[in-house]
């Protein structure tokens, strides 16, 4: 049975942990659906993929492109995509049109937007009036890189407040889920305390309902990568040494 985003909150109340990454193409999403996580992100990451320098690049185009693909890999999973920077921070409007894209020529059941700000509240409000479910993201929200940086965010009491009380106010306006990026474990612990919402973490301690990273960083496929990542296996080199073998055999007539 698929995965909706109303069972998410279930599996909060049941203590059940939620496991995300990201996906960017069918070949991927196929096999990390097949392997068992249960929510899948379209994520603007992907930027890392593509060979751009951040997020700030990305288009909806982009983003549809890549859903498309993604969602064709997916049978189980919950397939939650990124709204790109400057496609919702504008109006309302503007964020109705861009999610309302993802969801009518993707096929994907969400949308994630970054941001806990009162405007931002607005907005996902909104959108989850419109039958759209939302998933929030706040802490470091990598489309402020200009600037936040990409360092931890909430480190001082008056910044983790701040946090924690967009937190709250994403749950009251209606989001699913809230992502928790790059803050220290205590105020997440807080965060998921408080919310009656699962929380996602990356980069946010141990104590969050569920956990997301990045694919490229858990595969060893990206050339840098956070300090919270995990990387369970290194592609770089598998993909190096296989790929190193191939044009030793062309070149000295040994395969075919
Ligand atoms: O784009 C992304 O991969 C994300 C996750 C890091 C949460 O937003
Ligand atoms: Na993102």
């Amino acid at each position: 049975m698929p995965v909706t985003s109303q069972q998410l909150i279930q599996w909060k109340q049941q203590g059940r942990i939620i496991a995300a990454l990201t996906a960017w193409d069918y070949a991927i999403a196929q096999l990390i659906d097949a392997a068992g996580v249960d929510l899948i992100l379209v994520g603007d990451s992907m930027a890392v993929v593509l060979g751009y320098e951040t997020t700030l690049p990305i288009t909806l185009e982009e983003m549809l492109f890549h859903a498309k693909a993604v969602r064709r890999g997916v049978k189980r999973a919950l397939v939650v995509v990124d709204l790109p920077f400057l496609t919702y921070q504008e109006s309302i409007t503007q964020a109705m049109h861009s999610a309302g894209r993802i969801l009518k020529e993707t096929g994907a059941q969400a949308v994630k937007l970054e941001g806990g700000y009162p405007a931002m509240v607005e907005t996902i409000a909104r959108l989850v009036q419109a039958g759209i479910p939302v998933m929030g993201h706040v802490g470091l929200t990598p489309q402020s890189v200009h600037q936040l940086g990409l360092r931890q965010q909430g480190k001082t009491e008056e910044q983790a407040e701040r946090i924690l009380n967009e937190a709250i106010a994403l749950e009251q306006a209606g989001v699913f889920s809230i992502v928790l990026e790059h803050i220290p474990a205590d105020l997440a612990r807080q965060i998921t305390e408080k919310l009656s919402i699962p929380t996602i973490g990356i980069g946010a301690g141990s104590y969050c309902d569920g956990q997301v990273l990045v694919t490229s960083d858990v595969l060893g496929l990206s050339a840098k990568q956070p300090p919270f990542a995990k990387t369970y296996t290194n592609l770089r080199e598998t993909i190096t040494q296989a790929v190193q073998n191939y044009a030793v055999e062309v070149r000295e007539r040994k395969f075919p």
